[in-house]
């Protein structure tokens, strides 16, 4: 399908998405995006299963609103959780971020007996799907991580320095250093460099990176657009979503 105008509308709990952004427009994937950050709302990664799921359906009603080809849902807690209830309730197609990711993963480690570690928020390490995925991969070496103090860090535009050191020493000083790392969540790809530091020798996945190879290969989304048109909305201060977007994706 080539189309004049292709059109994917972006959700996460908040700004951690524009990681998923930032690929896509290196890729010139789509003419346009519509980005949803539920700001009043993030952190989903501590919220309990029926709430992510009631906001990813709020998030729905709002895509609805717009003429999207596509939704993508950056958020990894939001993959965990409510691709189901948006895929039968949604009237375009949706993809979340995990399936992809497992697949990248798929695609560079073949080796099955590779020791893979797993982080995310609370809520997508206690779903267990990257695991299962996994798992059903053949894959059998791995450990899940919930590392959410990332977050609010990179939230608050923490991304390097004592705090964050302590943070990594804190997750990170006992973990044997694994084959492969999924940065399960949408705010770790914005402090890769800090986990580099940690898993020099790692291969580490990127949601971002995982959704263009999966666009690419299971939809016809060839065409490059010069142009991506990206209209923000956020549920508070998009003022703030703003100008992260202005810092991030330049
Ligand atoms: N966007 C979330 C994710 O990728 C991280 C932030 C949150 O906890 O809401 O899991």
């Amino acid at each position: 399908m080539i189309k004049n105008n292709l059109k994917a509308g972006i959700f996460d709990s908040g700004v951690g998405g524009l990681s998923v952004v930032k690929s896509l427009l290196d890729e010139h994937q789509f003419s346009e995006i519509i980005y949803y950050g539920d700001t009043a709302r993030v952190p989903y990664g501590t919220k309990d299963k029926n709430t992510i799921i009631r906001y990813s359906l709020e998030a729905l009603e709002f895509f609805k609103n717009f003429d999207i080809d596509i939704l993508i849902t950056a958020c990894n807690t939001v993959s965990a959780y409510a691709i189901d209830e948006l895929r039968k309730q949604a009237p375009f197609e949706v993809i979340g971020v995990i399936e992809p990711g497992v697949i990248a993963l798929q695609n560079k480690l073949k080796d099955k007996n590779a020791s893979i570690l797993i982080t995310g928020t609370n809520a997508t390490i206690k779903s267990g799907k990257y695991k299962r995925l996994l798992n059903d991969k053949g894959y059998n070496n791995i450990l899940e991580l919930a590392t959410g103090l990332f977050v609010p860090l990179v939230e608050e535009k923490i991304y390097s320095g004592k705090i964050m050191d302590a943070t990594m020493e804190y997750y990170f000083d006992k973990i044997k250093k694994p084959d492969a790392l999924i940065m399960g969540c949408t705010h770790f790809p914005l402090i890769s460099s800090e986990y580099k530091k940690f898993f020099k020798d790692t291969v580490l996945l990127h949601s971002g990176d995982a959704i263009v190879e999966y666009l690419k290969n299971n939809f016809d989304f060839n065409a490059k657009y010069e142009k991506t048109n990206i209209k923000y909305f956020a549920t508070e201060n998009p003022e703030h979503l703003k100008n992260i977007a202005k810092e991030w994706l330049k």
